[in-house]
């Protein structure tokens, strides 16, 4: 989309209700920070650019503003989402185009219904455009009020509002599209008169109502759950398990066999090719990548770092960590492979274990194409096991094995030093 439009992201606040070190956008929504999702959906939009308001714990936005090359400011006191919003006035300094206000904290909007708010806000040629939903229970929401003929008219806060306006059920979402200039014109005029005392920027819709500009919006009639701000790790754990029926709904539609969504976990940014079947009880951490017709689970735990190829088959009870399994490869009970670069059609003996840790550094170990581990293999990394090469059961390979090569026993010796 190309309209002149800048994101403005609110996360500067502590989240109290998490009972946290971590500020509140950073805690992970299946293996990514909330304040991640909202970034993607700046980036998806194609925003011109993106600034994110930071406060409590900026320190630990860094890398995350850094991956995204997102410009941020400090609000150093937390005074209100006004304030938050007037900081950005000298780094948007000749941006004369609209802004869209988002929040950290609502990592479950779609770019869908973003778009939709978009163009209406250009195509009404409002100065403001609202993202409203109707909940049946609207506690804690500021309400929508609008005058006899619909238009509306003010925002009012929770804790502001009188009887009659706490039954309104239209609530906002916070997300807001603003003329810019218009917008920081009404921040200007906005006092903390309030029951928190604090500059809150939904007063600018009544400012700019009062000034006679146009007040537009859009309500969201789908799922309302979107718009949830996410306060308390009561929360995290519903959007969690939104989030997760998304990524599994879409693996599903893009053919790939999910035998349990309700025991299957995939975490944020893996890629999954067709025909594969994902079995029960399987845990699959982010950015993992598993091609065409797998065989993965039950019980199997896939963490980043990890690549299966074509066909492999990863069995029951097994871990697989920072390595890349090669097609054909059968890797079927009770393994646990670190640091291994596995080429094709090998096979891993059941209970096979990489030692890839040596107290103080991780190590490589990498199994050439062929070769057979017999069960109870102990591979102590680093060390090669050559193209075609044995591994008697439970041996412990403490040195390279050459192509061909047969070992057996406790550390391993060779038998032969070549097969057949
Ligand atoms: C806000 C809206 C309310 C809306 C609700 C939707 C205002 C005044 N009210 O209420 O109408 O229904 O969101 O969830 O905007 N923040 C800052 N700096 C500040 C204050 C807040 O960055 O000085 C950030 C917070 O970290 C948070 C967001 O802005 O991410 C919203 O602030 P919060 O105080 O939680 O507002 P709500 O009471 O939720
Ligand atoms: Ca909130």
């Amino acid at each position: 989309m190309n309209y002149n439009f800048a994101g403005i992201i609110l996360a500067a606040g502590k989240g109290t209700r998490m009972k946290s070190e971590i500020p509140k956008v950073m805690h992970p929504l299946c293996g990514r920070p909330m304040l991640a999702y909202v970034l993607d959906l700046a980036q998806t939009l194609k925003l011109d650019r993106t600034i994110v308001i930071t406060g409590h714990g900026r320190e630990l936005l860094r890398g995350i503003l850094t991956e995204y090359q997102a410009d941020s400011v400090y609000q150093d006191r937390l005074v209100g989402t006004a304030d938050a919003v007037r900081r950005t006035e000298s780094a948007l300094k000749g941006f004369s185009g609209n802004l869209l206000i988002l929040y950290g904290d609502q990592p479950l909007l779609k770019a869908a219904t973003l778009k939709k708010l978009i163009q209406r806000h250009i195509s009404s040629l409002a100065s403001a455009t609202i993202l409203t939903a109707c909940m049946d229970n609207p506690f804690g929401y500021g309400r929508i009020i609008r005058d006899n003929y619909g238009r509306v008219q003010a925002i009012v806060e929770e804790k502001d509002a009188s009887q009659e306006q706490k039954s309104v059920k239209e609530i906002n979402t916070g997300i807001i599209c603003f003329k810019k200039d218009i917008l920081f014109k009404a921040i200007a005029r906005i006092k903390p008169d309030n029951a928190k005392k604090e500059y809150y920027l939904t007063d600018a819709i009544k400012i700019m109502a009062a000034m006679g500009e146009a007040i537009q919006s859009l309500c969201i009639s789908q799922d309302v759950r979107e718009a949830q701000g996410i306060n308390s790790r009561i929360d995290l754990a519903q959007a969690q398990k939104i989030m997760r029926q998304r990524i599994l709904d879409n693996f599903m539609a893009s053919g790939v066999s999910i035998i349990d969504p309700d025991t299957t976990y995939i975490e944020a940014g893996c890629k999954i090719g067709r025909d594969t079947v994902i079995y029960p009880f399987t845990v699959i951490e982010k950015d993992v990548i598993i091609k065409k017709f797998c065989s993965i689970g039950p019980f199997c735990h896939l963490r980043p770092g990890t690549r299966i190829e074509d066909k492999a088959v990863i069995g029951n009870f097994t871990e697989v960590v920072r390595s890349r399994i090669g097609q054909d490869t059968l890797m079927k009970h009770f393994s646990y492979l670190g640091d291994c670069l596995v080429s094709r059609s090998v096979n891993i003996g059941c209970g096979t274990v990489s030692a890839n840790f040596d107290g103080k550094n991780k190590q490589k170990t990498v199994i050439g194409e062929g070769a057979f581990i017999g069960s109870d293999t102990i591979l102590r990394a680093p060390v090669k096991i050559g193209k075609k090469a044995v591994t008697g059961c439970g041996s412990v390979i403490i040195k390279d094995v050459s192509a061909g090569e047969v070992v057996v026993g406790v550390p391993a010796r060779t038998l032969r030093k070549t097969i057949g």
